[in-house]
């Protein structure tokens, strides 16, 4: 199994530091910056597009993980993958031809994921697991920063887990919403490989301290869970 990693989301960082809280995080154990780009109709709020992964690409050698919160994601997947993203992940709600898209980001030598709406069953991915390099399970419903962890993810997290065990899958389970000191460890426990940390970390008073805590925490549990 891999190691843990932390993807501290910038949605919640102060944008006129940028590069000193990129900065931090790197020298505290950050193993992706996730980028939530959202289009104020997949979800009511709007972000950043294609311009801020390119000057994340500048300033960090950190893997861009994008997370696309947007409706007809497959138009895009060429400028995200040309601004430098690592990983481009995709709704399953947003998409009417999911596989398309997953393909589309492959031929971009991209690595692709898919992310799931807490009201959205895992079972829905079954045919396509193979095909995916991460699966992100929201443990809110997407939009906003510094939202209340839903538990209904553990059970997600586990499933999946299950499931890649069973097949002899590799894809990475990522979660994202409400991960903080106290939610880290269900989710590890859970079976998760990569929190994303928006709130937990670009809201405290000590950014770099904060990243490096939760990395702890979630190292622990996941050597205590073997
Ligand atoms: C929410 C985004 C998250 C957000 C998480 O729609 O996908 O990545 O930044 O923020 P926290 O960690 O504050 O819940
Ligand atoms: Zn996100």
């Amino acid at each position: 199994m891999s190691n843990i990693k932390i993807a501290p989301s910038i949605l919640s960082a102060d944008l006129l530091i940028l590069e000193s809280q990129i900065r931090a995080v790197e020298e505290n154990g950050a193993d992706f910056i996730h980028v939530d780009v959202m289009d104020g109709q997949f979800v009511p709020n709007i972000s950043f597009g294609p311009v801020i992964v390119k000057t994340l690409k500048r300033i960090t050698d950190l893997p861009l993980d994008v997370h696309l919160m947007i409706y007809n994601a497959d138009r895009y997947i060429d400028e995200f993958a040309e601004a430098g993203a690592e990983y481009i992940t995709v709704h399953q709600e947003a998409l009417t031809h999911l596989h398309s898209a997953i393909g589309s980001i492959h031929n971009k030598n991209i690595k692709a994921g898919v992310s799931l709406n807490p009201a959205t069953p895992v079972g829905t991915l079954a045919d396509i697991l193979p095909e995916l390099d991460l699966v992100l399970v929201m443990s809110v419903n997407p939009g906003f920063g510094g939202q209340k962890f839903l538990d209904l993810a553990n059970k997600k997290i586990r499933q999946l887990d299950e499931m890649r065990k069973k097949d002899g899958l590799n894809f990475l389970i990522e979660v994202d919403g409400g991960i903080n000191s106290e939610t880290t460890p269900e989710v590890v426990n859970a079976g998760a490989d990569v929190l994303v940390a928006g709130n937990a970390i670009f809201a405290a008073g000590d950014v770099g301290k904060s990243c490096r805590n939760l990395k702890k925490i979630a190292q622990d549990v996941r050597a205590k869970r073997g």
